[in-house]
């Protein structure tokens, strides 16, 4: 059940698929990534508008009629509102001021980050132009819930483009830097400003929230009221909480356990016979520490060369933000570490990392986690990730382990169930390897059934209906 009203309005920067006229007929791409894997079941069954880009370059005037998804027997569906970007737009606001200054700099890659006065132009008229498509949607008594980074500026822009008290939420997918890294950005004040025209502003964890509130206390110099985490501004209050985004267990529990996931039972088998398999998926980023966790799988089996052939590592990466310089430079090293690797010590028909650089359909992914013995997390940083909570969920013969990066948000509910690991650590991901290989199976079942029922009680309606229903509280 998801509380709420009022009709939600959500605002990403991508809609959940990728929309395109082709040759008169209009075709669907799902799109990757923990937002849409979070949010699309919520209006699935909630209802409601999806407003954002349609994911290619271009726009056609009959892409912006009434199109439906997610509808089926017990599900109300909802709309989506698409937004076209050109090319240019793609370049400097996308991969220029979203995804080359925000990603990096929020994610502590501060020398990553190119700051750039085109690059901001254009995210903030982009931003604006959110907020106009906003306005055609809406008469005022709507929730209107806005996510992520790409959209920091739409809150305050919208809210000044409307004569209406509107009621407009935000949150933030990835993690808030602290002060000292926040002021590099030389538009630090812009950003804050924008957010502020949210009434709630949603963090993955305290700690970002709290973060967000220093900043705004130290560089717009607000009054902050630290002990109930809230501002006063422009006649307005402003709340910051942290509200750890989860997944949908029952689904991909679900899918776990249909009899569609033994037809996969034979690729696990291909991988390398009886050999246990440690299983890695992800959008390819550099966040997500993939060459640091290949490192660590070459010292793994330098270090303890008794499991050379009895162990399989299936590297999932899906393809991102393709054209940009540090995501193509990232795919080649990637692609050169696996082959060293693989040259080094594979064996007759045996390779340690098979690598797939593509995504899979969801029911495909359940039953590769199913089968998986280990889950392999090394995120450098990570506002949440979901890929342990979507492995755990569907671990249904619960006796996987999952290691999990201390750098992610997710280490906070999870960790206490799972090997932790300090991602830049090549001996200590090693060891924690080999201890997941040879640990008890009372343990691994103990451990596992403590990470299913946290995320089982914490899963993405809980988190939908306490964001809603703490905007709804009265105060
Ligand atoms: O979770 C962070 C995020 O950037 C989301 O906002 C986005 O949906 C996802 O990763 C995928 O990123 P992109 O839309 O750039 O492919």
């Amino acid at each position: 059940m998801i509380s709420g009203k009022e009709k939600l309005i959500v605002v990403s920067n991508r809609v959940p698929y990728n929309v395109k006229k082709v040759k008169g007929e209009i075709r669907y791409k799902k799109s990757v990534g923990g937002l849409v894997t979070a949010l699309d079941p919520i209006l699935c069954r909630r209802g409601g508008q999806w407003i954002g880009w349609n994911g290619y370059s271009g726009y056609s005037r009959e892409l912006s009629g009434e199109l439906v998804v997610g509808k089926d027997c017990d599900q109300e569906g909802y709309s989506l509102k698409l937004i076209g970007l050109s090319a240019k737009e793609i370049k400097n606001y996308y991969h220029g001021f979203a995804n080359r200054s925000l990603w990096p700099l929020f994610h502590g890659f501060i020398s990553q980050s190119y700051f750039n006065k085109d690059y901001f132009w254009f995210y903030r008229k982009i931003n604006n132009r959110f907020a106009n498509r906003i306005l055609e949607e809406i008469n005022g008594d709507e929730l209107i819930w806005i996510h992520d980074y790409q959209l920091c500026m739409t809150p305050a822009s919208l809210r000044e483009r409307s004569k209406k008290k509107l009621k407009i939420i935000f949150f933030l997918h990835i993690p808030f830097p602290n002060f000292e890294a926040f002021r590099v950005l030389p538009w630090d004040r812009e950003i804050l400003k924008g957010l502020l025209g949210n009434d709630l502003v949603g963090f993955q964890t305290s700690r970002d929230a709290y973060n967000f509130l220093e900043c705004c206390k130290n560089i717009l110099d607000l009054d902050v009221d630290f002990k109930n985490m809230k501002i006063h501004y422009k006649g307005r209050k402003i709340e910051a909480r942290g509200f750890p985004i989860s997944i949908d267990f029952d689904r991909f529990n679900t899918l776990a356990k249909s009899r569609e996931t033994v037809k996969y039972r034979k690729n696990i088998k291909d991988l390398g016979g009886d050999a246990k398999v440690v299983i890695s998926v992800e959008r390819l980023d550099y966040t997500k520490g993939i060459k640091e966790r290949l490192k660590a799988v070459g010292r793994f089996f330098t270090k303890y060369p008794e499991y050379l052939k009895k162990v399989v590592f299936l590297q999932i990466s899906v393809p991102s933000r393709t054209k940009i310089k540090e995501y193509i430079e990232l795919k080649r090293e990637i692609d050169e570490l696996v082959g060293s690797i693989n040259g080094k010590f594979s064996d007759g028909l045996w390779s340690p990392i098979q690598y797939l650089f593509k995504a899979l359909p969801q029911q495909q992914l359940a039953a590769l986690y199913k089968y998986s013995d280990i889950c392999l997390v090394t995120s450098l940083r990570d506002g949440m990730n979901l890929i342990g909570k979507e492995y755990a969920s569907c671990n249904v013969s619960q006796d996987g382990v999952l290691i999990l990066s201390e750098l992610t948000g997710a280490s906070y509910e999870l960790g206490s169930n799972s090997l932790m690991v300090n991602p830049y650590d090549t001996d200590e991901v090693a060891d924690a390897l080999k201890k997941a290989l040879n640990m008890h199976r009372a343990t691994r079942k103990k451990m596992m059934q403590g990470l299913r029922k946290t995320i089982r009680e914490n899963n993405i309606y809980v988190w939908a209906d306490n964001f809603l229903d703490y905007y709804s509280k009265p105060s």
